[in-house]
């Protein structure tokens, strides 16, 4: 059942070109994306909305990150991200024009329902992106976008993040198709670019020796640091929460800028740190930020799009992944983080399918 590999987990991580290619099929017609299909929102209704809100919880609330990010850029609309028990409590302004949007692997998270439903008392349009059809979730949202990930068994989420990202992408281009926030060209571009990311998925999990290596050499430290700026911010927070998940080291994601107004203390001899600089309008404030680090004796790990010759300069190692668009790169990004986690909690020696304290699905509040 774990079709030759010895967990869950590594299976779905080497899940994500089939996952990502079977929730881009039949969604995709020439250089468009087609919803109508699934999302009942009428173009009048799809242009009229004012701000749209992401709600989640854990790994999907950090695709929902990096979906304020892709919804804000396609649509310019204003985007909010919350996490589902934050968002129900504290009131937030909801109105008609107000697209909420529940991100959702299992479709049965208690605090999300429950934010659906609060969302939906107030008039809200309800979009829901789930991996489980007829969940209730999908179930109780007006609009469904389904991700094919097939069943996902390992606790720690991997291959719904990488499709709950595609999902995002297309209801972007769907969006500003509609909206007329991007011209065609850009448009065509970006659906070109998604349509080979399952290819280019298939190129970072190569490099799965070189990241268990690292992992490997860093699996005795107690504490870690993920780095980034922009959507490699958002990437860094899920490889920082897989991590601690599975391999139960300590673990902060920084947006990098950050780093000099307090946690620079604590960075020394030795400390590991993961430097995702895959952005072009960031890269070279990024850079700073790692030679800031460097320079404080930390063991830097770089992530970067190829073609990137002179990362290497500055970091102990550097993982590569195919170059791409920046905004999509988070679906490769992610994936070196992800094998990442799994080989230090493989040095750790702790069951990476069943972590401590953890479920599947959490249905209680
Ligand atoms: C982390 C993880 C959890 C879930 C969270 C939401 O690897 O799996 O953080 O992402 O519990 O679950 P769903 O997506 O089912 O609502």
């Amino acid at each position: 059942e774990k079709g030759g590999y010895d967990h869950f987990m590594l299976k779905e991580i080497h899940e994500q070109p089939k996952a990502i290619r079977d929730t881009l099929a039949g969604r995709l017609k020439e250089h468009n994306v087609d919803l109508s299909h699934e999302i009942a929102l009428s173009d009048e209704e799809i242009k009229s909305i004012d701000r749209i809100h992401f709600i989640a919880c854990g790994t999907a609330y950090h695709a929902g990150l990096v979906g304020k990010y892709v919804m804000e850029e396609f649509t310019r609309i204003p985007v909010e991200c919350d996490v589902a028990s934050e968002y129900r409590y504290r009131n937030p302004i909801i109105t008609d024009k107000t697209l909420v949007i529940l991100v959702s692997q299992s479709g049965e998270t208690a605090d999300t329902l429950a934010a659906l439903r609060e969302a939906r008392k107030h008039g809200a349009k309800v979009l829901a992106i789930t991996n489980v059809v007829g969940s209730s979730i999908a179930r109780e949202a007006d609009n469904v976008i389904i991700t094919w990930a097939g069943p996902e068994i390992a606790v720690a989420s991997t291959k719904a993040y990488t499709s709950q990202l595609i999902a995002i992408y297309l209801l972007g281009v769907y969006f500003a198709q509609i909206r007329g926030s991007k011209t065609k060209a850009e448009l065509e571009e970006v659906v070109h670019h998604l349509q080979e990311l399952p290819e280019k998925a298939e190129i970072v999990l190569g490099e799965e020796k070189a990241i268990g290596q690292f992992a490997r050499s860093i699996a005795s430290n107690e504490h870690l640091f993920f780095l980034g700026r922009g959507l490699d911010y958002a990437v860094a927070m899920e490889g920082s929460l897989k991590l601690k998940e599975v391999s139960y080291i300590h673990s902060e994601a920084y947006a990098a800028g950050e780093l000099k107004h307090g946690t620079l203390a604590l960075i020394e001899e030795g400390v590991p740190v993961i430097a995702l600089a895959t952005q072009k309008s960031v890269y070279e404030k990024m850079v700073s930020n790692i030679q800031e680090v460097k320079a404080r004796g930390a063991n830097v790990l770089g992530l970067a799009q190829e073609g990137n010759t002179e990362l290497i300069k500055s970091v102990n190692e550097v993982i590569h992944i195919p170059a791409t668009l920046d905004l999509l790169a988070p679906v490769l990004t992610v994936i070196p983080t992800q094998l990442f986690a799994y080989y230090a909690c493989q040095e750790r020696g702790y069951d990476v399918d069943k972590p401590r304290n953890l479920a599947k699905s959490v249905t209680v509040e």
